[in-house]
């Protein structure tokens, strides 16, 4: 009952959750000109902690992933102590808690700023299920974060399909094959906790004011042989925080962070700090 009454939040909740969205976006900004071949995961986990802890949060909103090359096909990567290396991917999830609310972002970016071509190919499927996802949400009476789970599905095993050798999206989805490969749910409801009020279904039509994330995931294990080589030790996940807002039309209020490869890669590029 209290779930319910949590899940959808009062303005004044939504204005407190979009401080916190808005530190978690400025404390990425650092991590991401903190990661460059030489520094560490804890170089750019730290950078990114005290810039939510300077910008007045209580704490992190759970433990950050920051995992480079094969480290970010781990969905729940905790060693971040690898020294980050030009060619691989860095993916990071981290968020905040500012004044008992908190932000769940992730983002997944080239370390030397340069995407190779298989990188790019796979980030740009996940990309595609992000935005068809952030469009296909809303209120409507009908439309469940389950629905939206969906769509993803079948974007990333569209997608899949052209990236694997010998397969269609209608086998992978059918035989369950595209859950190697995407092993988590497209989002979860947040607020007060990352995983906010789980006992609200997501089959629960989406009304005006809550606020879910979404989160799509490509992962492609650097032992996997059934997967091009190129491919292999490649992970990527997109996840924003949304909310549905007074006049029903679903906001990204971690739009502020680049998702685009090319803003991506510019942001990966500019540095604000170096070793002495
Ligand atoms: N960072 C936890 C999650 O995305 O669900
Ligand atoms: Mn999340
Ligand atoms: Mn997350």
């Amino acid at each position: 009952m209290s779930h319910r009454l949590r899940w959808r939040k009062s303005d004044a909740e939504l204005a407190l959750i979009k401080n916190s969205v808005d530190l978690d976006v400025q404390a990425f900004v650092k991590a991401f000109q903190t990661s460059r071949a030489g520094a560490t995961e804890a170089d750019v986990m730290a950078q990114h902690e005290a810039a939510c802890r300077i910008g007045g949060a209580d704490r992190l909103a759970y433990p950050s992933v920051v995992g480079s090359g094969a480290g970010a096909c781990v969905v729940h990567y905790h060693q971040n102590d690898k020294m980050l290396e030009d060619g691989d991917l860095l993916l990071m999830d981290a968020g905040c808690e500012l004044n008992g609310y908190v932000s769940d972002i992730t983002r997944t970016w080239p370390i030397s700023g340069r995407w190779t071509q298989a990188q790019l190919d796979v980030y740009s499927v996940v990309l595609e299920a992000h935005d068809a996802c952030l469009r296909a949400a809303r209120v409507d009476g009908e439309t469940s974060l389950m629905d939206i789970h969906r769509l993803s599905i079948d974007v990333l095993a569209n997608g899949l399909a052209k990236l694997l050798p010998n397969t269609s999206a209608r086998a992978l989805i059918r035989s369950g094959e595209y859950a190697k490969y995407y092993p988590h749910s497209v989002g979860h409801w947040f607020g007060a906790d990352t995983h906010d009020v789980p006992s609200v279904a997501v089959s629960t039509p989406f009304e005006r004011n809550v606020a879910f994330t979404i989160e799509p995931g490509l992962y492609f294990s650097p032992h996997d042989l059934d997967v091009p080589a190129d491919l292999r030790g490649i992970g990527v996940r997109i996840e924003d925080d949304c909310v549905v807002d007074a006049n029903g039309a679903v906001v990204a209020l971690s739009a502020a962070l680049p998702t685009d490869p090319d803003a991506v890669a510019a942001l990966a590029s500019s540095t604000f700090f170096r070793p002495v």
